[in-house]
């Protein structure tokens, strides 16, 4: 943290409101004085996690997450204390100078980004120069026009084996870094480059840096359409979505976030004028990117290609979506056509009028089930109802399952009562087991030392109440945390948990720590002789350890003389323990 110091990182922290910043990730509405929005660090659908304007920090209520603003970028973004700073005083407008680096503090991986950013430069401009001509007119043959190419910084690699490689080498990076990018591979005669004569389409992780490629052959389709980037270190395909850090933005402003299949449906999508839609890239929705989606809208629209293979897609994207509790939409297109295509050829209002009259995923289910079904043969109605019963199980939407009921009821003229017995009897949809913190029951002692510090929070006053009795807390992780309020209290003569949390950056047990005191359901106001009564019984607890020490020590020890002076102790603090007691 080297060059910041306390006072600039809170300078920092406050010129922003936190309500503000988590409001650009997840929608918040306001209830009272808080903020309420569905909590992103665990898998959840309801609104559990508070976030309060007064105090600038968050909560959340159901995985006991907590922090500030600077924790919740940190979290969110998976970025460091520094990078979230960083982060911060862009929002505010604060120039700082510190050379913080902005993707990754590992040198090791930083490398690779340049790299990247290096190839994807090159291609960018190796499409416009006299050997891309080829590329440009297949492109233009696609409507995929000058400025698209700059915006989603098409490029084209060399009809070449090593052009990349041979200019990474003379910019003195190693075969070793080379290779771990993913762009340049070695055979027996050397270094070369993978990506040979593809029209190249950057691929960005979650913050917007090139992370891969996928290279689309343009003469001839024999060889694999696209190739995409291999895993590297920092290219994760599970892990990404395609354009989400672009189409974050305009899903928060809607409120709905299309998936697509493949890239080229959202560039296209983008030409007119629908932003907020990313894609998956042509792999099985996996449950982390099930998630991210889960965080850009409440709305989401499933809107794959009109083939058979996209109907299957957008069953089993609908199904991962639905494990988490998410109903999603769908739109089908006529003729087989992928988005890309329908718009080319119905153009933008059809597309506009198409994605705004979305079905429901059972409805899409129910058509897709009764495909190729005969429902006045017996045994393809059967086979009917019992698939849709079972689709219909993993929705957790009542209504939706209600009237869903109704459809199946209609067209198999079977009883809804019926059709209610047997989706009974199927297992409930599995709900995933929310992380609950082992309540482990608290002794009155532990009871005594969480109220206390909960207040010491809150009130300068308690800390002072505490500081004044010198009372000890008989649990360490307690014991350290109060220490570091006194600490902080020292320092800055107030207490302020949002800015506390910045205090005790970094220390894991602390914020453990805080995140218990915060899942405590303890009133804000409290009396003055509340908290005398955690310190008395503190007190108590301190004196018993303490005579207990002594009698240990009188046991072990043959001098008579030892003993004697032990005795007498034991009976001075059994005294203390008397007036204590008295004095309650
Ligand atoms: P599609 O074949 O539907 O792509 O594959 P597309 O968008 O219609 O591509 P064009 O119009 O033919 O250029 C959907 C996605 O599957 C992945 C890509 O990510 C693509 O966007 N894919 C497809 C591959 O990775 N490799 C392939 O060979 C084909
Ligand atoms: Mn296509």
């Amino acid at each position: 943290m080297a060059m910041l110091n306390t006072e600039e990182i809170n300078h920092i922290r406050s010129s922003v409101n936190i309500v503000d910043v988590i409001s650009t990730y997840l929608p918040l509405t306001q209830r009272g004085k808080n903020y309420f929005g569905v909590c992103p660090f665990h898998d959840d659908h309801s609104p559990s996690m508070s976030v309060s304007k007064d105090r600038q920090i968050y909560k959340c209520f159901s995985c006991g997450a907590t922090g500030n603003v600077f924790t919740f970028l940190m979290d969110y973004e998976h970025i460091t204390f520094l990078e979230a700073i960083k982060k911060v005083a862009d929002l505010a407008g604060i120039p700082i100078q510190v050379g913080i680096p902005t993707k990754t503090q590992n040198k090791n991986l930083e490398v690779l980004y340049e790299i990247y950013d290096f190839a994807s430069k090159y291609y960018q401009n190796h499409i416009h120069t006299s050997m891309g001509k080829e590329a440009k007119e297949y492109l233009e043959k696609r409507k995929i026009d000058a400025s698209v190419i700059k915006e989603f910084g098409i490029g084209l690699s060399p009809n070449d084996n090593n052009v990349l490689t041979n200019l990474l080498l003379e910019k003195k990076y190693s075969n070793k870094d080379l290779i771990r990018s993913g762009l340049i591979a070695k055979n027996e005669y050397g270094l070369h480059d993978i990506y040979k004569n593809r029209i190249m389409f950057p691929l960005w992780d979650l913050n917007g840096n090139i992370v891969g490629f996928s290279g689309r052959v343009f003469h001839g389709e024999k060889e694999s359409k696209y190739i995409n980037t291999m895993e590297t270190e920092i290219f994760h395909k599970g892990d990404l979505i395609y354009n989400y850090h672009r189409a974050k933005d305009s899903a928060r402003n809607e409120n709905t976030i299309l998936i697509m299949e493949g890239f080229m449906d959202v560039i296209r999508a983008s030409t007119i004028g629908i932003h907020n839609v990313v894609a998956m890239m042509g792999t099985a929705v996996t449950k982390n990117q099930a998630n991210l989606i889960k965080r850009m809208a409440k709305n989401i629209i499933l809107c794959f290609d009109g083939d058979e293979a996209g109907a299957k897609a957008t069953y089993s994207c609908g199904n991962e979506l639905l494990e988490l509790g998410i109903t999603p939409k769908v739109i089908r297109l006529e003729e087989n056509l992928d988005p890309d295509e329908y718009i080319q050829k119905y153009g933008k209002e059809r597309f506009l009028e198409k994605i705004q009259n979305p079905i429901n995923i059972m409805d899409f289910k129910l058509s897709y089930l009764k495909k190729n079904m005969d429902l006045t043969s017996s045994v393809d109605l059967a086979n009917y109802v019992n698939h849709s019963i079972l689709e219909l199980s993993k929705i957790e939407d009542d209504v939706l399952r209600e009237i869903s009921l109704k459809k199946i009821s209609e067209e198999s003229h079977l009883e809804i009562d019926f059709l209610k017995e047997r989706l009974k009897q199927l297992p409930k949809k599995k709900v995933e087991p929310k992380k609950k913190e082992k309540k482990v029951s608290k002794n009155k002692y532990e009871l005594a030392e969480t109220y206390l510090l909960f207040y010491m929070l809150r009130d300068v006053k308690v800390i002072q109440m505490y500081q004044e009795s010198g009372v000890y807390f008989p649990t360490e992780k307690y014991r350290l945390f109060g220490r570091l309020i006194s600490a902080y209290y020292r320092e800055n003569e107030s207490i302020d948990v949002a800015d506390f949390i910045s205090f005790i950056e970094g220390d894991e047990a602390s914020l453990s720590v805080l995140k218990e005191l915060n899942a405590l359901s303890l009133k804000e106001q409290f009396e003055k002789e509340e908290i005398e009564d955690y310190i008395h019984t503190l007190k108590e607890q301190n004196i018993d350890a303490e005579i207990q020490r002594l009698q240990e020590k009188m046991k072990q020890t043959d001098n008579q003389k030892e003993k004697v002076t032990f005795a007498q102790k034991i009976v001075e603090w059994n005294l203390k323990k008397r007036r204590e007691e008295y004095d309650k």
